[in-house]
């Protein structure tokens, strides 16, 4: 299984934040965005991933996060060109993702908690089986999102049968967003050659949703309470996700979304390699705490 994290767009809503630097290196609390979605794949136990973004941060985001190897996995890095639409991923990274399934995370999105890793996993198995996921979060305000509308299914339970799926419809048939975090099985690529523009001219991920839900293979999970999901793409986003991961950090004395302790926890990567990354962060809290899991002190 792969991953693609779709990390490019102009950041036009945050400037002046984004007029020198990339949306995805703005920071959240303690690190910078990327993180987040790079240790969500991780979660699902995708070890190859694929970064996309524009010419001029893309070697900025090279600098951050390497080869992978400090987290024992592997990251290469591919443009886009102009932000042409989120099903594009899959045109630019058709080489990458092969004969293989695919999932793919936005850049700014950012997930919380317990039994993620678990709940996606499942999902890559669909995947592997011919079912593409996506994931669904009640809000407030449904014409900003993608939006799926579903039901219970007849002849599993449990399950929720997705009946349609519509990019920020003026008219919302439900609440639930459509979370920027999608598990496709194999040949995705070739399905979204088949995505034609939208009336804004984007090649929407909703409308490749679509295709398989007309091929009867698109699954909905749901993420309820007890998950936190945000889009931390404006300015006030920005700084709840901040507040969040603070908040969540220093009551609880974890860390969030930090991918060298999640390679650590998997065995991606041995005792001295996390030692190293500690001792390199040295005093800056994410250090600290990543000494902390060295020493077992943060469980
Ligand atoms: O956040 C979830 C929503 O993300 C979904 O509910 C929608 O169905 C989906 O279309 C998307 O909506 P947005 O309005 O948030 O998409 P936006 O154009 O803002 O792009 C999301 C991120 O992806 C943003 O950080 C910029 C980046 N991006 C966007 C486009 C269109 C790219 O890297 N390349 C692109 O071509």
């Amino acid at each position: 299984m792969k991953g693609i994290i779709l990390a490019g767009g102009s950041g036009t809503r945050l400037y002046p934040l984004t007029m020198v630097t990339s949306k995805q290196l703005l920071p959240v609390y303690n690190k910078p965005m990327i993180f987040y979605p790079l240790s969500t794949l991780m979660l699902a136990h995708i070890r190859e991933i694929l970064v996309i973004s524009t010419k001029e941060d893309t070697p900025r985001l090279k600098n951050l996060l390497k080869d992978g190897h400090q987290y024992g996995i592997e990251i290469s890095y591919a443009i886009q060109e102009s932000p042409d639409g989120l099903a594009q991923a899959f045109l630019i990274g058709k080489d990458f993702v092969g004969d293989e399934p695919c999932a793919l995370i936005l850049g700014d999105n950012i997930f919380y908690g317990n039994g993620l890793g678990r709940k996606m996993q499942e999902s890559v198995e669909d995947a592997q089986n011919g079912i593409a996921t996506i994931y669904g979060y009640y809000v407030n305000d449904p014409e900003r999102f993608g939006i799926v509308e579903f039901t219970k299914d007849p002849d599993k339970p449990n399950k929720n049968k997705v009946i349609s799926v519509e990019e920020k419809p003026r008219e919302p048939k439900s609440n639930y967003a459509i979370v920027g975090l999608y598990f496709y099985p194999k040949g995705v690529c070739e399905l979204a050659e088949q995505v034609k523009p939208s009336a804004r001219g984007e090649l929407e991920i909703t409308s490749l949703n679509e295709l398989y839900l007309q091929q009867n293979n698109l699954a909905v999970e749901l993420l309820g309470r007890g998950y936190t999901w945000m889009d931390a793409g404006t300015m006030d986003s920005l700084m709840d996700a901040s507040e969040f991961v603070r908040m969540m950090e220093e009551r609880q004395g974890m860390l969030v979304s930090a991918p060298e302790e999640i390679a650590y926890r998997y065995h991606w990567i041995d005792r001295q390699t996390l030692i190293r990354s500690a001792e390199f962060f040295g005093k800056s809290p994410y250090g600290q705490h990543l000494m902390d899991v060295v020493s077992g002190k943060m469980i």
